[in-house]
């Protein structure tokens, strides 16, 4: 069994919305900063779509892998793989190289389906509003995945909705 977790990071609505037309539904920076805190020196793999919402491409400081069926398709700065299998292992074999415990899978909505049935543990950040969205975080069984930890953080001028960022973790 490989010592690297794989992990689900997300931000998502209280029905389940994670993105509109191609963007992120809400300005939340104290969760931007948890991602970066989090994800900071480790490999993440996201989709297409996502990669292409990136305002700067790549993610600075993690080895950027991306999936697309289309096995042509240039990512510049990342790898490009038209499997999760294959971003998994790789992303695996990156994580040990740089001597982390962790890979990320920081979405979207498809490719968060797609890899949930490997993860280990997910930080899910629950964000207290309704989104009229395009983009879902799959379901989870909650007796599957067991919280952890939680924060809270309150709405202010920098954080547009309440929201509380859990860790949750497979039981084995
Ligand atoms: N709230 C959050 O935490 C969060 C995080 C990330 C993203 N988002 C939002 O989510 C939305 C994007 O999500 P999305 O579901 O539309 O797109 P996505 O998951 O980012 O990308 C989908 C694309 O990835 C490729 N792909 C997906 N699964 C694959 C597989 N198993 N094998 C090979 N390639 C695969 C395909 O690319 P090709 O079409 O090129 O074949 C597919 O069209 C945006 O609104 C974004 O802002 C939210």
């Amino acid at each position: 069994m490989s010592s690297v977790k794989l992990c689900l990071i997300v931000a998502r609505a209280r029905n389940g919305a994670i993105g509109k037309d191609g963007d992120l539904p809400w300005r939340l920076s104290d969760d931007l900063v948890h991602f970066k805190t989090t994800t900071r020196g480790c490999p993440v793999i996201m989709g297409r779509k996502t990669w292409e919402s990136l305002p700067k491409q790549p993610l600075p400081g993690r080895d950027n892998i991306v999936l697309s069926r289309d096995g042509q398709y240039g990512a510049p700065g990342a790898r490009v793989f038209t499997s999760m299998s294959a971003a998994i292992a790789t992303g695996r074999a990156l994580a040990i190289a740089g001597g982390k415990s962790e890979l990320f899978v920081v979405g979207g909505g498809a490719v968060y389906t797609a890899a949930l049935p490997y993860a280990d543990r997910l930080y899910v950040t629950e964000v207290e509003t309704e989104i009229d969205g395009d983009a879902f975080f799959p379901e989870f069984d909650p007796a599957v995945f067991q919280e952890t930890e939680s924060r809270r953080v309150e709405a202010d001028d920098k954080n547009q909705f309440d929201f509380t960022i859990r860790t949750l973790d497979r039981l084995a």
